[in-house]
């Protein structure tokens, strides 16, 4: 494939400061070389200018900075539209989880002038799926899914004027294990039915979900992104994340959903955020990071 790399610095969607580090984190742990090592042509388009803390105003605080992330955002979108145009698949680096209402628009928005819709999946020991009226905390991270299927924020929810920008059946929760009762009000109201907890992959494994969760996201769509979310695996393998929630995925069940993923073919754009380099420990979730997308990029152990 030919790979565009987007990095995205933005901290303003969590509370606790630092993943807007993530995208040189995981250039240093060797993004480029692992991906040519792959035989794919890889072009990094550096980073998106973002604003800082420092230097703005909170704004509402039932979802704060929301105006500089949609700014972002819309960025974001327009290089993801950008790449998708020139044949390249995006694989856009957080920055927290409040960049996929951007990269996931971008991907909707391109595929949409093709009159096809495109297949969610998401990866996350959350659901990200508040809004600013159910949110208990005010940070925009936690409301990204809930822009994406329409139920706002509004001015996230309508980049390129028009929402939602996927449809509930066809989009997929994978692990998730920490939800706030509100979210899971949102879940109902948004019409979503394929989550997997991690319950679900206890007791039915890695292959059985993953396989089941590529069907429902790729049914009638041009394919599907995935949006992978760090804090998703057990922090014993992922320490530097910025919320991290224990019992999560295995590095091994981690790596297979990537091989699976790739086996399928079906993946049309990629994103990984919430690695924070603050709380990492000699930069090991970034590199895991980037084992993880070679494997979702094709890298076999045989
Ligand atoms: N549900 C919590 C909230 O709304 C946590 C969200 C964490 N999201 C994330 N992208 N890490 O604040
Ligand atoms: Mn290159
Ligand atoms: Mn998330
Ligand atoms: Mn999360």
């Amino acid at each position: 494939r030919q790979i565009k790399i987007i990095g995205v610095p933005l901290d303003l969607g969590a509370s606790r400061r630092g993943v807007d580090m993530g995208p040189s984190a995981v250039r240093v742990a060797g993004l480029e070389a692992r991906l040519e090592a792959l035989g794919h042509e890889v072009n990094d388009g550096g980073n998106i200018a973002v604003a800082i803390a420092e230097t703005k105003q909170i704004g509402e605080q039932s979802a704060r900075y929301l105006k500089e992330i949609t700014e972002t955002c819309a960025k974001a979108a327009e290089m993801v539209v950008r790449s998708l145009e020139e044949g390249m698949t995006p694989v856009v680096l957080g920055g927290d989880h409040s960049v996929a209402a951007g990269t996931v628009s971008g991907v909707a928005e391109f595929f949409r002038r093709e009159k096809k819709k495109i297949g969610l999946i998401w990866i996350d020991a959350h659901s990200d799926i508040n809004t600013p009226e159910t949110s208990p905390s005010g940070n925009v991270h936690g409301m990204p899914l809930a822009a994406l299927l329409g139920l706002g924020p509004a001015p996230l929810a309508d980049i390129f004027d028009w929402s939602p920008k996927i449809e509930p059946e066809n989009t997929v929760l994978i692990g998730v294990r920490d939800i706030d009762a509100t979210e899971k009000e949102n879940i109902k109201r948004a019409g979503v039915t394929e989550v997997y907890t991690m319950r679900d992959i206890d007791e039915r494994g890695m292959r059985t979900v993953m396989e089941e969760a590529l069907r429902v996201a790729g049914r009638g769509t041009a394919g599907y992104h995935v949006s992978l979310d760090m804090d998703w695996i057990d922090p014993e393998d992922a320490p530097g994340v910025g919320t991290p929630v224990r019992g999560g995925a295995t590095y091994r069940e981690a790596h297979l959903a990537m091989e699976i993923i790739a086996d399928h073919g079906r993946m049309v754009s990629f994103e990984l955020v919430e690695v924070n380099p603050v709380i990492d420990e000699r930069n090991r979730t970034a590199e895991l990071a980037v084992e993880l997308i070679s494997s979702a990029f094709g890298k076999k152990i045989l």
